[in-house]
């Protein structure tokens, strides 16, 4: 079969498009074109088939082109595209809330809808905000983020985010009042961990000096990445949320989790927050809610902090906060859809059962040349390789660029590769990538 189903544009034509979080010159000289996608793969405009090693962006965590969630797209199309939330209702919008819900951490039961992971995190932040004011505690605006911390691209999310080419460009532009504990990568403690690191819990008691400089009564929320992923994979050490969870509670400090790459099954429950154990005030989602098929977003939040927004006139609008595709019909046909193959298909705990395997053949490239950490959690892995002298980032990319060329698509960060597969994969896939990224790895000096 011709696997070319869109022709590939001349190079004169890509000139328009202006590629978020890419290096537009070396792109257009060289495009990596994906034309289609089926299960665990992706093929290319000159006919070629590579592995999807990263669900997409940590997103299609049921594989490509499901028939279900193509068919309840389709439907929902042909029967009403589109439908207003604001003063408003759909159906399937309280449907998907109710299913969302059943699978939320403890409490967690009230669902505020969103399109992206951006959208979801400027949008707990704020909820954050008006849940202190409506208990009368209005001077609590502060946020605390942390070091490598990925909360999307809003002014929002990239106040509290941790990374730095993130956040230098729109320096003057931050939110004020933000501080940020300190990350926890440390490999000269961590190198090479299985599972979460051992070391590293007392940095949670950083929480307590900003709290003691900023006094707690200034302070809205704390939010983290459960597991960071944009970062290069950052693992909380054992206990860490826990001790972190212990803080906010004794300041009456929200706790945010950002799950919008740990939700919907990566880590080997529907939430990183039911992994460890940690029940988060608000928790931020998008990505695997709606397997990458239709953009959509979702902030879980607690119903305490809901009914704190249920006072005054009936008639009141009582969170001034919305977007005009938020619950929009055809995300939350594509949403059900997922949810129903997820359930189907017992993919949101697949993660814990292949963890060992995925563990051990990460593990393996321990020992090849230039590489420096390899950190596993659930269907997560990153290996993190030596920078350049004076070029960091480079290896790395070289590494990603060929492992395209040879089939497997791979994520690069600074110097670190993450892999994130749809949550179907299976050992023979495992095998391939680690195989072909170990292959590479050893020919890239
Ligand atoms: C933890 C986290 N939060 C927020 C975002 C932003 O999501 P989006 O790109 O959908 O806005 C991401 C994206 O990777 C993420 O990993």
């Amino acid at each position: 079969m011709n696997a070319r189903i869109t022709p590939a544009p001349a190079q004169s034509d890509l000139e328009a498009f202006w590629m978020p979080f890419t290096a537009n010159r070396q792109f257009k000289a060289n495009p990596r074109l994906l034309t289609r996608a089926e299960g665990m793969h992706y093929w290319t405009a000159d006919g070629r088939q590579v592995i999807d090693a990263v669900a997409g962006l940590w997103c299609v965590n049921a594989g490509h082109g499901r028939r279900e969630i193509k068919e309840a797209v389709a439907r929902q199309l042909s029967v009403m595209e589109y439908a207003p939330t604001f003063q408003m209702g759909h159906p399937i919008a309280f449907e998907l809330a109710n299913r969302l819900a059943a699978i939320a951490p403890p409490g967690m039961d009230r669902v505020f809808f969103t399109n992206s992971g951006s959208e979801s995190v400027d949008t707990a932040l704020k909820i954050s905000i008006g849940y202190h004011r409506a208990r009368g505690a209005g001077q609590r605006t502060r946020f605390i983020g942390r070091e490598k911390g990925y909360h999307g691209v809003g002014f929002g999310g990239m106040s509290v985010g941790g990374m730095v080419n993130n956040r230098k460009f729109f320096g003057s532009s931050m939110l004020p009042g933000v501080d940020h504990l300190p990350h926890t990568l440390d490999i000269s403690h961590n190198a090479f961990s299985r599972g979460l690191p051992q070391w590293g819990m007392h940095l949670a008691n950083e929480l307590e000096r900003l709290v003691a400089l900023h006094d707690a009564s200034t302070i809205a929320a704390v939010i983290v990445e459960p597991i960071s992923g944009s970062a290069g994979v950052v693992l909380p050490p054992v206990g860490y949320l826990k001790r972190l969870r212990e803080i906010c509670d004794k300041h009456d400090i929200l706790l945010i989790f950002d799950e919008v790459i740990t939700g919907f099954g990566r880590v080997g429950k529907p939430f990183a927050s039911q992994a460890f154990d940690v029940i988060p005030d608000l928790m931020t989602t998008a990505k695997g809610l709606s397997n990458g098929a239709i953009p959509m977003g979702a902030v879980f939040a607690q119903r305490k902090i809901h009914d704190a927004f249920m006072q005054g006139p009936e008639n009141v609008i009582e969170l001034f906060h919305g977007y005009t595709y938020s619950a929009h019909p055809v995300a939350c046909a594509a949403a059900l859809a997922t949810l129903d193959i997820y359930a189907t298909e017992e993919l949101l705990t697949r993660a814990a059962a292949l963890s060992p395997t995925w563990e051990d053949a990460v593990h393996s490239m321990r020992g090849l040349p230039n590489v420096i950490d390899v950190r596993n959690y659930g269907l997560i892995a990153a290996v993190e390789l030596e920078p350049r002298a004076g070029k960091p980032g480079a290896r790395a990319f070289d590494v990603f660029l060929k492992c395209f060329e040879r089939g497997v698509m791979v994520r690069q960060t600074g110097d670190v590769i993450a892999l994130s597969p749809p949550l179907i994969i299976e050992r023979s896939h495992i095998t391939q990538i680690v195989e072909t990224l170990s292959q590479v790895i050893r020919e890239t000096a």
